[in-house]
């Protein structure tokens, strides 16, 4: 049974207007990470926030950021996310020139590094990464937009890079759809980091609905 699952709520589905007080909240409700999703209008058709953001939210809370970039290039802006907070900057390696050069940036910097596969994009085009990388995440859903339906088909991808990363000391992600009813069976399939935006934030008690969440590998 998986052990200590943890829940990184993402501040997408937060109010924009109060973002202090969702860090504080995060922390109050026993949350594990605050998951940051950067969107450029580039690589996905909607634009959130960059590094004053990070940076702000740094000074609210002392909670993991975990930045999940989702912009073109991100080899030219990780170490300025690392210097503004980021605990954990992730990217979409065909977002990048040099995806190798990039978590080399990403290390070099001090936060933990990692990559991120969409929805149709084979486990196998991890391997060449895994080595480096600290996190390996999952896309439930095609990125850009909080509050979708998770897409089953990922299951036995997770499956996949759970064997994977066996002989590594690799985490693995999911991030996108995730909910109450369907966390135990993305936890069966080998997540051991759960990102949840809308089932957080717009939830009635959010954080009974992050113990609840964390209970999933229970
Ligand atoms: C999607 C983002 C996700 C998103 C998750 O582009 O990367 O992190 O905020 O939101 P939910 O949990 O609502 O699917
Ligand atoms: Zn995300």
């Amino acid at each position: 049974m998986a052990e200590n699952i943890l829940i990184a709520p993402s501040i997408l589905s937060a109010d924009f207007a109060a973002m202090g007080d969702a860090v504080r909240s995060l922390q109050r409700w026993r949350a594990d990470w605050v998951h940051c999703d950067v969107m450029d209008g580039r690589f996905v058709p909607n634009i959130t926030f960059g590094m004053p953001m990070i940076e702000a939210l740094r000074r609210n809370t002392a909670l993991t950021l975990d930045v999940h970039l989702m912009i073109v290039e991100p080899e030219k802006y990780v170490e300025r996310f690392v210097k503004a907070g980021a605990d954990i900057v992730t990217f979409h390696p065909e977002a990048s020139n040099d995806a190798h050069a990039a978590l080399k940036k990403i290390k070099d910097a001090g936060a933990k590094c990692g990559i991120v596969l969409n929805p149709d994009i084979p486990v196998r085009a991890a391997e060449p990464y895994l080595d480096e990388c600290d996190v390996v995440m999952l896309m439930g859903v095609f990125p850009g937009f909080g509050g979708q339906k998770f897409i089953r088909d990922v299951l036995p991808k997770l499956t996949a890079l759970k064997e994977l990363s066996k002989d590594r000391s690799l985490v693995i992600e999911l991030d996108g759809g995730v909910t109450e009813e369907n966390a135990a069976e993305i936890v069966a399939a080998g997540a051991d980091v759960l990102v949840a935006g809308s089932s957080v934030f717009k939830s009635k008690d959010p954080k009974k609905t992050i113990e609840k969440l964390k209970a999933s590998g229970k």
